[in-house]
């Protein structure tokens, strides 16, 4: 029964995989399960970065790890700790405003531990994401250093350090109105800080209740990919 329904939900993805597209809502920059349905690959786990806690989980202005190495395709989920921050997309030259379009998880505020909302990404690409946390208390963040990068230069001046400098150089930052380039979500309940396999039955269950049918076809691909 699995697999026919697996069958079906395959053929369907590989003769339609664009018509994927219309069923995320957050626009191009990521479409949390676009490397499953070509049914090319087993998923790969999603790269956890801490939002707003240093490596040994106390709270700090900083997301950590900053420097993230990711291939075209491969997912990264923020998590957020307290008590309020985000992730922001910049321009290098511009460190604490936001690039057009650029990504944007929305405030994501906790009380206290990791909060009920995750932002997870797709990279699209090899070349560099600058990041930064937009909030403003009780300090600007990006101000104070909390910045990141997905994929940093190998060479030349344009290193995380530098980036950072600049934006210390800043007294305030902006962000823009609405999240964009990736999907806010609950974290899976089966567990946040490995991501993995967790994360597409999550996606996949946001699928059924957004799109039907094609939700069915995900839920029984992902519930055979576990
Ligand atoms: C998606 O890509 C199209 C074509 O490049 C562009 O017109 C549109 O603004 C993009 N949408 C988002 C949300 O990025
Ligand atoms: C989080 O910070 C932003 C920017 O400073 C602010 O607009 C928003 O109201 C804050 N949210 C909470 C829950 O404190």
């Amino acid at each position: 029964m699995v697999s026919s329904k697996f069958v079906a939900a395959l053929g369907a993805l590989l003769s339609t995989p664009l018509a994927f597209a219309q069923y995320y809502p957050a626009g191009n920059a990521t479409s949390t399960n676009a490397a499953n349905p070509t049914g090319t690959g087993s998923p790969s786990a999603a790269q956890t970065v801490s939002v707003g806690v240093d490596s040994t989980g106390a709270a700090a202005l900083v997301f950590t790890p900053d420097t993230i190495h990711a291939n075209p395709g491969e997912e990264i989920t923020f998590q957020f700790f307290p008590k309020n921050h985000s992730v922001v997309q910049a321009d290098f030259n511009n460190p604490c405003n936001p690039s057009d379009n650029g990504i944007f998880s929305g405030f994501i505020p906790s009380s206290s531990g990791p909060a009920d909302q995750v932002f997870t990404i797709k990279v699209k690409e090899d070349k560099p994401v600058w990041l930064y946390c937009a909030a403003l208390k009780p300090a600007p963040h990006c101000a104070a250093g909390m910045v990141a990068v997905i994929n940093p230069p190998k060479s030349g001046p344009n290193t995380l350090d530098a980036f950072r400098a600049a934006a210390k150089k800043t007294t305030t930052s902006t962000a823009p109105n609405t999240p964009n380039g990736g999907e806010v979500e609950k974290p899976s309940p089966s567990g946040t800080a490995t991501g993995g396999p967790a994360q597409h039955t999550g996606a996949a269950s946001n699928l059924v209740v957004s799109a039907g049918a094609v939700g069915g076809f995900m839920a029984a691909f992902a519930a055979l990919l576990l």
